[in-house]
């Protein structure tokens, strides 16, 4: 843009964060105006019901058309924080093909069309933005495109899901339900519109597969990433973990990896992880979220902060919307996508994990030997192994040094036809 018009914005959504981005762009536009070196409009705000009145919002600027809005000669970046995968597809689609820049904080979208949106972003020399896609208020992605841009990323590991670590910390800490404090992350609106994709791993798993991509320079969408989500975790697995130690945490994990044969690979994964008390992710709260990035030359860095919840992810938003429009008024563009290191995918069997199994056996000579012995027909070493009574016989707890999933899950299943051994009450992965 080389005349003085303003930067015309079209904000698509009007929920928990669009209403926070609305808000604090009129709150603080003087700001904006001077960060931007231009003015900047809203042109249109969109939403499903444009009947309903939002607060502080004119009715002129309502519309349910968000395609025509999206084309309007006056809108140059579209904000999209509408949620969902196919209709955002669309919109932002048709946004880029016609030359305007787009921030979204859609985490489903970008995992499953990055290739796609970047291209036709690429295509028409526009910015695609989407920080607030993870991690909500913390900086991770502009730090990962940008500062390390000149470093290898070796690891990015973190929690990466505000809804799951709310649900989990409250279990731990005061006993509460599942239930109950699910419904309390959904009414404080870190819950996606659909809880499922926050308790089941899909949210963290779009958020592994954009983390994963950027530190690797290598295309990795959601179906890439080995997803496992919390809703089987009961109070009573809450309570194992914290009676050995730990507390249980849905972990993302993007690592580069080196397989058998020393062809290096990309891993990434989503499960609920068991986390020793003394390590810094077991002290991280409520819906906050922190990342480490473990890089060649930098070494281990950290990132905390609010990872959900209508201001914080508003910050990212209008931080994204910002760097947009001033390359409107001055030119440029945001770095764009690198995918050229292409690294092949690992399978999740090869990916090294380590286990943590809780089990009830016989109270028998003999048993322990029958239990590791199954460890080690699969070359599996073991950690600790601790014997206590229990009403039923014995209690068996068993943490494992690191080996191949596919070893470790084919071992798990082994034990429960073992006759010495009753149950297998708890197998949960182990990191740190
Ligand atoms: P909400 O469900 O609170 O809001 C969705 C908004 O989209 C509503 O205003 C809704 O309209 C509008 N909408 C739905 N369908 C259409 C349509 N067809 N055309 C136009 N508008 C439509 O979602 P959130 O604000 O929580 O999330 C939005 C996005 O931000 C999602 O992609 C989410 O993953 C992401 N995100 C959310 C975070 C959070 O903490 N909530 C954090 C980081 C990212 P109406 O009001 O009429 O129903
Ligand atoms: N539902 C998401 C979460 C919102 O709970 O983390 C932030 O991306």
């Amino acid at each position: 843009m080389t005349d003085s018009k303003p930067v015309g914005v079209a904000l698509l959504g009007y929920g928990t964060v669009g209403e926070a981005v609305y808000r604090l762009l009129a709150e603080n536009r003087h700001h904006f105006v001077q960060r931007i070196g231009g003015d900047i409009e809203v042109r249109g705000v969109a939403v499903n019901d444009a009947s309903k009145p939002r607060d502080g919002v004119p009715a002129e600027l309502l519309t349910d058309d968000a395609v025509g809005l999206v084309e309007r000669d006056d809108v140059d970046i579209v904000v999209e924080v509408i949620g969902g995968i196919d209709y955002p597809r669309e919109i932002v689609l048709k946004a880029l093909q016609a030359g305007k820049s787009v921030v979204t904080a859609n985490k489903a979208l970008v995992a499953a069309h990055s290739a796609e949106l970047a291209a036709a972003a690429d295509e028409a020399g526009v910015d695609l933005y989407y920080e607030a896609a993870v991690a909500a208020a913390i900086p991770v992605l502009g730090p990962l495109r940008r500062s390390l841009a000149g470093d290898q990323v070796k690891s990015v590991m973190g929690i990466v899901n505000g809804t799951t670590n709310f649900i989990l910390d409250a279990m731990e800490s005061t006993g509460a339900s599942y239930d109950e404090m699910l419904a309390e992350a959904m009414r404080l609106g870190y819950a996606e519109a659909d809880p499922t994709a926050d308790v089941e791993g899909h949210d963290a798993a779009s958020k592994a597969a954009i983390l994963a991509s950027l530190a690797f320079h290598t295309r990795v969408s959601y179906d890439d990433v080995y997803c496992e989500g919390i809703s089987h975790i009961t109070a009573e697995d809450i309570e194992a973990a914290k009676t050995a130690g730990y507390v249980i945490k849905l972990l993302a994990i993007c690592e580069r990896i080196v397989d058998a044969e020393g062809v290096e690979k990309v891993s990434a994964r989503v499960h609920p992880t068991l986390v020793p008390k003394d390590h810094p992710l077991a002290s991280v709260k409520k819906s906050f979220n922190a990342i480490f990035v473990d890089a060649e030359a930098a070494g281990q860095l950290m990132f905390y902060g609010n990872g959900a919840g209508g201001n914080p992810t508003a910050s990212a938003v209008l931080g994204d919307l910002v760097g947009a429009a001033r390359n409107k008024v001055h030119g440029g563009r945001a770095p764009g996508e690198s995918t050229y290191a292409n690294l092949p995918l690992a399978d999740f069997g090869e990916v090294p994990t380590r286990y943590h199994l809780d089990m009830e056996v016989n109270d028998r000579v003999g048993v322990l030997a029958d239990v590791a012995q199954q460890f080690a027909q699969r070359g599996i070493s073991l950690l600790t192994v601790r014997q206590e009574g229990s009403d039923n016989g014995a209690r068996l707890v068993v943490v494992t040094h690191a080996a191949r999933e596919a070893d470790l899950a084919d071992t798990a299943e082994s034990l429960k036809s073992l006759d010495a051994v009753k149950s297998v009450n708890n197998v949960i992965r182990l990191e740190g």
